[in-house]
């Protein structure tokens, strides 16, 4: 497995299977398959609603001795989901331990590797579902103190954000005690954020990739079909979906594709002991650039500190 150095010191593995629109009753053993399979990372959230099948698969695999807890990258984020509604944490500072405690408790850990601010939103406490009128103005310098405490305290044992554009993610290195070590964003070679990328690169910030196949299930994006990576999968030898992640790993990012198929878990890994050679990458510019996961119910005239999308994702979009 090869790794990225974060700003912590410690190394995050280059591939982590993606738990996002993985269905309960069969997360469980994706994570399963993907760690026999070699994979040493899980991404994880809370507002996933899948940890404690998640807590439950990892048990057992540190029972059989299949994996040891110090060998697995796991990864969660800030929000607070129970009982299959959508309880939204307010991120105040005093809800943050309790968002990570709930989700230590679900995954049946100690500790996480990484802990992310999920969104640069915030809910009422109490907010059930992604109703725009719930949002309320963010405090991501207070919620960033907490998150630093949770660091300070061995829980997460680095911390960063989701979501945040350049822009968000600049003013949070300028007041943060404890630099956020990744972000994780909607990352693929039919959105390809050069700007955060340099952005992120210049402060020591590790970029993940989500969605890095382009999300072909649930948001039925094309970038697999495109003929820049069809042209080089043949040449190569491989997959669409492996020459995407590879472009990801070449770009300097963690990649964190999501399945629930034996195959594709295997497929998805076999990404290593290859390259695309840079006249190829070269072509990797001349795809059209979308943005599938725009957030739009977090942007309103009057109901969101975001007006419009383009303040969201401060123009990234
Ligand atoms: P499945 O879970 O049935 O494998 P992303 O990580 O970009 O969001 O993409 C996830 C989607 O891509 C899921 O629908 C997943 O379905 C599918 N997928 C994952 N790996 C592959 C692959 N190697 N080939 C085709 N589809 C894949």
């Amino acid at each position: 497995m090869e790794f990225f150095k974060l700003n912590t010191g410690t190394k995050i593995p280059l591939i982590g299977l993606g738990t996002w629109q993985a269905e309960a009753g069969v997360v469980g053993d994706a994570v399963v398959t993907a760690i026999k399979a070699g994979y040493r990372h899980i991404d994880c959230a809370s507002l996933y609603g899948n940890e404690k099948e998640i807590g439950l698969a990892l048990k057992k695999l540190f029972e059989d001795g299949v994996v040891k807890r110090e060998d697995l990258w796991i990864t969660s984020k800030l929000w607070l989901y129970y009982y299959l509604l959508f309880w939204c944490s307010d991120h105040a500072p005093e809800d943050v331990p309790e968002a990570l405690f709930r989700t230590l408790q679900d995954l049946q850990l100690d500790y996480v590797d990484l802990y992310l601010i999920h969104w640069p939103v915030r809910m009422k406490k109490g907010s059930v579902g992604f109703k725009t009128e719930n949002l309320i103005q963010t405090d991501i310098p207070g919620t960033w103190k907490a998150m630093e405490q949770l660091y300070d305290a061995g829980k997460a044992r680095a911390i960063g954000v989701s979501n945040f554009s350049s822009k968000k993610l600049g003013d949070l290195l300028n007041i943060a005690r404890v630099p956020p070590a990744v972000n994780q964003v909607e990352c693929h070679p039919s959105w390809q954020q050069n700007q955060l990328r340099t952005f992120a690169k210049s402060k020591g910030v590790h970029v993940s990739a989500y969605s890095p196949l382009g999300s072909p299930g649930w948001l039925k994006s094309d970038v697999l079909k495109h003929p820049v990576i069809n042209v080089i999968a043949k040449k190569l030898g491989k997959t669409p979906p492996q020459i995407a992640l590879r472009w990801g790993i070449q770009m300097g990012l963690s990649v964190l594709p999501k399945s629930t198929n034996e195959t594709r878990i295997n497929e998805n890994l076999d990404i290593f002991d290859w390259f695309i050679p840079q006249e190829m990458l070269a072509n990797f510019s001349s795809i059209n650039q979308v943005k599938l996961v725009k957030a739009d119910a977090y942007a309103h005239e009057t109901l969101s500190q975001y007006k419009t999308l383009e303040d969201l994702w401060d123009g990234e979009i």
